[in-house]
């Protein structure tokens, strides 16, 4: 979709010039032009400017903006401006204004700061898309639509809790049955008329952020303003796409980001973008996973890296430098996991507030002559040199690890077994260990269609929905492999647990049941003791967090607890069912046993890894008709040897014929372009 419009991976980032003078907007465009830019998102936080006040609308500065891009080349990503409402319209309108988790009402300040269901806002973020859109719909470089910016954060006002209630209406119909879902007969909280319920923050159920006495109503507030921030979203995709239905529409998500439902999101996303702030010490994997889940919001579809930071964050504890070569090896991991644009906040750093130590391809100095900028004038050079190779390629991989995010608010607003137990970390467990073999994954949605995967991995699935079980068992019986773990099956979508045993629904298909759910303390370990005949995973493995107590039904026990009063009692097991088999694992696992665990799995599946390579080196493949492209990324300081087969392969950067063992410098880049034959 994108490459319609520009076939090759755009590069580019967040532009502010309404913060700066027309001499400085000549030596950007003459810098942009030396570094090989070609995308600028520009006017993400311009309401005040474009508005000052309920009546005057003053474009003329974008027009020049977006003309004077034009005259360079530079394709447009065009922002709405609705991430940060303008100072007169808090001041004649307070209900713009959040009230926030304490209670208080916000006062202006700060960005993202809007209640979603404010009428005001609605209105005038509609009306100034509307604006943008007409004003600029035959603008020859409108490329894409940026929809306010980073949505995110909740509100706790009177009008939230008006329209909660009318949304708890629409999804339960009569409050009996909203009584029944939230179980209001616990503390005598029995709901009799709509207008008793108050919003769930620290004033009645919640503290800590994620503790509540009722995880019904929690959990229904958390789905009631992912939607209502989702409303104001798709209010203003409305208002653009009737003017400009062939400009592709996003929004800047934040990968993991906890409080808004990205796979709901993505129903309504022409193309997803996301921002990449990883720090010094997050693991590479996760990075990875991270971008994973973003390609998986859209059943694979390309995706936008709309920011990264070409060199440092301002607003981390410690914002380290990326070494040199780190901002080139992030920008191709993201390329490599999906993304078709490579692009950055910011263009130039600001000279005053809090991000005036945000890196930026334009650092203070003002000129070419940094590191940051000549190593981003490299990269922008070698993406021209791509040319259309790489963009819409997609991945074909046989693995998946779903993730779902009302189940993440579940299994962490619920009150016990554990504080220790974090669904990302579990995930991220389980992703981590194919990637260190080198094992390309999707991460897909519970609604995903499953036909396309043999080996399919469910951490911790507390919340089973209506139709899920069913979807697994079919699954397995046609031959597919599914994995759950400990603390799976337990609860339906309205956190109401499935009596008769854990794991509920699940319990069929993985022929085991829980009894017993222990909490390990922190530094409190049990064993994963091999059954005979596991081949090389003999031995004894730490385990943690929590330890389901279970009894094998039709399963077979592949592993036994090494201590404790149910030593000896199953820890792992499979299940035949139909043609495939479930695995259930009962407790967290170090991560050694999981990595040679799936490692002997997909083995045995005839998945393997595209290449092989050492430790640090991370393999990614991506596949547009009979061409994959192969890309080693070498994570490591120090140079590594691959293995890139017999046959020789063309690498796309430097344009050499490879193949055999192949040397990588320390934080070096390779892309193999490999033909298929026939
Ligand atoms: C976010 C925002 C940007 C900027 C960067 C700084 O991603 O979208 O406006 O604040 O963070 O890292
Ligand atoms: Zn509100």
């Amino acid at each position: 979709m994108l490459s319609e419009q520009l076939p090759k991976i755009w590069y580019g980032g967040d532009y502010n010039p309404e913060q700066w003078d027309e001499a400085t907007l000549e030596e950007d465009m003459r810098m942009f032009k030396l570094a090989g830019i070609d995308v600028a998102t520009i006017n993400v936080f311009s309401w005040a400017k474009s508005q000052r006040d309920e009546n005057t609308y003053d474009f003329a500065w974008l027009d020049r903006i977006m003309d004077r891009l034009a005259q360079e080349n530079i394709r447009v990503c065009l922002a709405t401006s609705t991430g940060a409402h303008p100072a007169w319209m808090a001041k004649k309108y307070p209900d713009v204004l959040r009230v926030d988790y304490h209670g208080r009402k916000r006062k202006f300040g700060g960005r993202h700061n809007s209640c979603p269901n404010s009428p005001t806002y609605r209105k005038y973020s509609v009306k100034l898309a509307a604006m943008l859109a007409e004003r600029y719909k035959d603008h020859e470089m409108l490329s894409a639509w940026h929809i306010s910016n980073e949505y995110g954060g909740y509100c706790y006002c009177d009008q939230c809790e008006q329209q909660f209630r009318v949304w708890l209406k629409e999804r339960y119909g009569t409050i009996e049955k909203l009584n029944k879902a939230w179980n209001t007969a616990f503390w005598g909280h029995t709901f009799y008329e709509w207008d008793e319920i108050v919003v769930p923050n620290i004033l009645s159920e919640e503290w800590d952020g994620n503790r509540t006495n009722f995880q019904g109503i929690s959990l229904d507030y958390r789905r009631f303003q992912s939607d209502s921030l989702l409303e104001c979203y798709r209010l203003e995709y409305e208002a653009l796409k009737s003017v400009t239905p062939q400009i592709p529409i996003t929004t800047n998500l934040m990968g993991t980001y906890p409080e808004l439902d990205y796979f709901k999101w993505a129903k309504y996303m022409d193309v997803i973008s996301w921002d990449n702030y990883p720090s010094m010490d997050t693991p590479f994997s996760f990075t990875s996973m991270s971008h994973d889940l973003m390609r998986g919001l859209k059943s694979g579809q390309p995706f936008m890296l709309m920011e990264q930071t070409p060199s440092q964050q301002n607003w981390q504890a410690y914002n380290a430098l990326k070494r040199p070569g780190v901002m080139r090896l992030w920008s191709y991991q993201a390329v490599a996991h999906g993304a078709d644009t490579v692009m950055f906040f910011q263009l130039r750093r600001s000279v005053g507030a809090c991000e005036k130590y945000h890196g930026a391809l334009i650092e203070h100095a003002g000129h070419e002559h940094t590191r940051v900028f000549r190593e981003c004038a490299e990269l922008g050079k070698e993406l021209q040199g791509l040319g259309d190779k790489i963009v819409d390629s997609r991945s074909r991989n046989r693995a998946a690890i779903m993730f779902d995010w009302e189940n993440r608010w579940a299994v962490e607003l619920s009150s016990g077994p554990s504080v220790a137990l974090k669904y990302v970390d579990e995930v991220h467990k389980y992703y981590d260990a194919l990637y260190k073999n080198h094992i390309g994954t999707d991460m897909i949605s519970v609604e995903e269609e499953l036909s396309a995967y043999d080996l399919v991995i469910a951490p911790v699935m507390y919340m089973v929905k209506p139709g899920f079980a069913k979807k697994v068992e079919d699954f397995v019986a046609r031959g597919g492999t599914f994995i759950t773990t400990f603390f799976s099956g337990i609860v339906n979508e309205n956190d109401l647990v499935t009596l008769g045993g854990y794991p509920g629904e699940l319990r069929k298909v993985l022929g085991v049941w829980a009894e017993e759910i222990d909490a390990l303390y922190p530094g409190q370990f049990n064993e994963m003791v091999m059954k005979k005949g596991m081949g090389s995973l003999q031995g004894c493995y730490p385990c943690g967090i929590l330890c389901d107590i279970i009894h094998a039904e039709t399963a077979e026990v592949l592993a036994e607890y090494g201590s404790d009063f149910y030593q000896g009692t199953p820890v792992l097991t499979r299940n035949k069912f139909g043609e495939g088999q479930a695995y259930y694992v009962a407790s967290s696992p170090v991560s050694d046993f999981l990595e040679s665990f799936l490692g002997h799995l997909c083995a045995d599946m005839g998945i393997h890894a595209p290449l092989d390579a050492p430790v640090g080196v991370e393999v990614s493949e991506r596949v547009k008709g009979d061409v994959s492209y192969l890309f080693v990324l070498n994570h490591n300081t120090d140079e590594a040897v691959i293995d890139a087969g017999d046959k020789p392969l063309i690498e796309l950067l430097t344009g050499r014929k490879v193949c055999g063992k192949v040397t990588i410098a320390g934080r070096d880049v390779m892309i193999l372009e490999r033909v298929a034959k026939e």
